[in-house]
């Protein structure tokens, strides 16, 4: 990772962004190839580093963002307010964030720790977008329409810095980590960045590699993730929709199953999206060929509440869980791996 000190602006943060592990998962599926791209390998814990890192170095050179004089502002479900607030935090930035109440309340400390003033709201987990549906939206835009001059809004819904962070990082990385034989590739989907990102790239070096999307059930407690029937779709995703070739439902229940499972089978304690896309995968697994890259969002670290509150695991089962796969040589939270490091890629 980037010493503090070598930090002078967002260009160098991106430079210290991806290039995460991508471990194969030998116990949980071994009949086909399935592999983990390990995203809470990325500086702050989550992919969501990546799309976060490249809006504010574009903003930063289109003059939109500028020392001393602007202020952060974005509404945000979660990880990408985590990643923008700990590289405004390295930068000298001022940040505030629209957020939905019911957002964990571990998340919610890591925001403040790293001196985002919050703004809370009613919402869902995932920011509803779309005409006067969703007061996180609404607030950040009320309030830079008033300040003129004071704010700066990433907008991860509408820009096409997010879609390029996967365009050319995590898209290019599982084709050439997987000696370019990617059969298909499951995420799922919160703006569309990554899904369209890594799925444009890969269908233009392949287009019979399968996009599949992991959706939650409607009223779900995915964190970050969004159902597609209940929630308008972001402008990000509209834009290159066609590149997905199916979109796999999964509920809660099935999510949290496979968080155990993987956890139990892996020694991978992951978040709650990372068990939708495992769920999407068993419900599909049958039909794809080649090998299998599951994008795996973010650890288990902000979701002890969130798991006790649905009955996965209890907090004293938790804290084991967690302390047992911070020993594993994959699980490297806030930290960058070496692209070097002998055992990236489990065979
Ligand atoms: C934790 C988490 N948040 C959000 C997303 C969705 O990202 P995007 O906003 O790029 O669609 C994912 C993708 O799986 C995720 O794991």
């Amino acid at each position: 990772m980037q010493a503090q000190s070598d930090i002078s602006n967002a260009e160098d943060i991106v430079k210290g962004i991806g290039n995460t592990p991508l471990v194969r998962l030998n116990n949980l599926f071994n009949l086909k190839e399935v592999y983990a791209k390990i995203e809470w390998c990325n500086p702050s814990g989550s992919v969501k580093a990546r799309p976060a890192s490249w809006m504010l170095n574009e903003g930063e050179k289109q003059g939109n963002l500028v020392r001393d004089k602007t202020t952060v502002i974005e509404p945000t479900s979660g990880n990408t307010g985590v990643a923008l607030s700990h590289f405004a935090k390295s930068l000298g930035y001022k940040i505030e964030l629209a957020v939905p109440e019911r957002m964990s309340d571990e998340t919610k400390n890591i925001l403040k720790t790293n001196g985002a003033k919050l703004l809370e709201t009613e919402d869902d987990l995932c920011p509803r977008v779309g005409p006067g549906t969703d007061q996180a939206i609404a607030l950040a835009s009320a309030l830079i329409k008033n300040h003129p001059g004071k704010y700066y809004s990433p907008d991860q819904y509408n820009n096409d810095a997010n879609f390029r962070s996967h365009y050319y990082g995590t898209g290019p990385e599982i084709w050439k980590e997987t000696n370019g034989e990617v059969g298909a590739f499951i995420t799922g989907i919160g703006t569309g960045g990554t899904i369209t990102g890594v799925g444009t790239y890969l269908k233009e070096k392949n287009s019979n590699i399968k996009i599949i999307a992991a959706e939650p059930q409607k009223n779900h407690n995915i964190q970050g993730l969004r159902n597609l029937d209940e929630s308008e779709k972001p402008e990000l995703l509209k834009r290159r929709i066609e590149v997905i070739d199916e979109k796999i439902t999964v509920t809660d229940k099935e999510s949290f199953d496979m968080i155990k499972k993987l956890s139990s089978a892996e020694n991978l304690f992951a978040g709650p999206s990372t068990g939708s896309v495992l769920a999407a995968l068993n419900k599909t697994i049958n039909k794809l060929e080649g090998k299998i890259v599951l994008l795996f969002g973010d650890n288990a670290a902000k979701y002890k509440s969130i798991y006790s509150k649905f009955g996965v695991y209890e907090e004293k089962e938790f804290d084991k869980r967690l302390k047992e796969s911070k020993n594993n040589c994959f699980t490297c939270t806030y930290s960058n791996t070496d692209p070097e490091d002998s055992c990236r890629i489990r065979q």
